[in-house]
């Protein structure tokens, strides 16, 4: 299986999250102190609260984890706060530098260990192993080949009963349809380039892939059991306030009651996230 972006080499990937790691303004304070980093976790699971329960982090405490793109180390760091010992990797080195020292300042080096990796080469660099979960969040679709990540994971890093779990970009979410209504001009028949430009808070991702509930399925593949996919996740807030740390919903969005939103949130939501167990 090869897709839109089979042709991007990985450097332009690399390059584009090394500019500008993920998350890395969710805070004001001084970048790499305590505060800057527990300003950036509490953005984070504000803006999305479905991450703690998906990743249910208490459940990993003693176990091995191996993260997939862990970016600045904000889940990573909750595997390793809840007890789990974690290997984290990801392409971007700027990333993992921050990643890094956030483990340092938690006191939490010693139950990290950091790669910078290409997963779709991950046994080229990390010593082939079984973990019991492998864990990748939002990740799998800025590679140019995620099918090549999934056989990685497959023939490398799991025993029979280990846990994957991923969260890809849902292809029928509202966010397609607010891509394709602000920026997209309708051009459908570029709708995955349109994503891609305007799927990140930095426009310009190289790389974005979408899934719909059964080519998820089928990108996961063979050996592996589905135990659970839903999506979660629509972005109410009005950019503008957003950027400056202020939390206003989007009127359209005000004038729904919250358990509309939730219902809307699982049928259209942009996280499609899905849990299944190694054969
Ligand atoms: C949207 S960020 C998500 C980071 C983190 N999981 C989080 O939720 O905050 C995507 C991350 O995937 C990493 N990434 C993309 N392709 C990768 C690859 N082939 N191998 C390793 N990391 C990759 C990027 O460097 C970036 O840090």
């Amino acid at each position: 299986m090869s897709g839109e972006f089979a042709e991007i080499p990985i450097t332009r990937v690399q390059d584009y999250w090394n500019r500008r790691p993920c998350n890395i303004r969710h805070s004001t304070a001084e970048i790499g102190t305590k505060e800057y980093f527990d300003q950036v976790e509490a953005r984070k699971y504000l803006v999305e609260p479905h991450i703690p329960a998906f990743a249910e982090f208490e459940r990993w405490k003693g176990k091995k984890v191996l993260e997939i793109g862990c970016g600045i180390g904000t889940d990573t760091i909750n595997f390793a706060r809840a007890g789990a010992e974690v290997t984290a990797v990801d392409l971007s080195v700027e990333s993992l530098k921050l990643a890094q020292q956030r483990a340092e300042i938690f006191g939490l080096s010693d139950r990290i260990k950091f790669y910078e990796v290409d997963a779709e080469k991950l046994s080229e660099y990390i010593p082939s192993q079984k973990y019991d979960l492998v864990y990748s969040f939002g990740v799998i679709h800025h590679s140019p080949h995620p099918e090549k990540i999934i056989e990685q994971i497959r023939q490398h890093f799991v025993h029979s009963g280990s846990e994957l779990k991923i969260m890809v970009y849902y292809r029928y979410a509202w966010k397609v349809l607010w891509i394709m209504l602000t920026n997209g001009r309708g051009q459908f028949w570029k709708l995955d380039r349109w994503i891609a430009e305007h799927s990140e808070a930095q426009t310009g991702c190289p790389v974005t892939y979408s899934y719909t509930k059964k080519t998820v399925v089928d990108l996961i593949g063979e050996g592996f059991e589905i135990k659970e996919k839903y999506v979660e996740h629509i972005f109410p807030y009005r950019i503008k306030d957003y950027v400056k740390y202020q939390y206003v919903k989007e009127w359209y969005w005000r004038i729904f009651p919250n358990s509309i939103f939730r219902t809307l949130e699982k049928k259209l939501g942009w996280h499609l996230c899905v849990t299944a167990k190694a054969k």
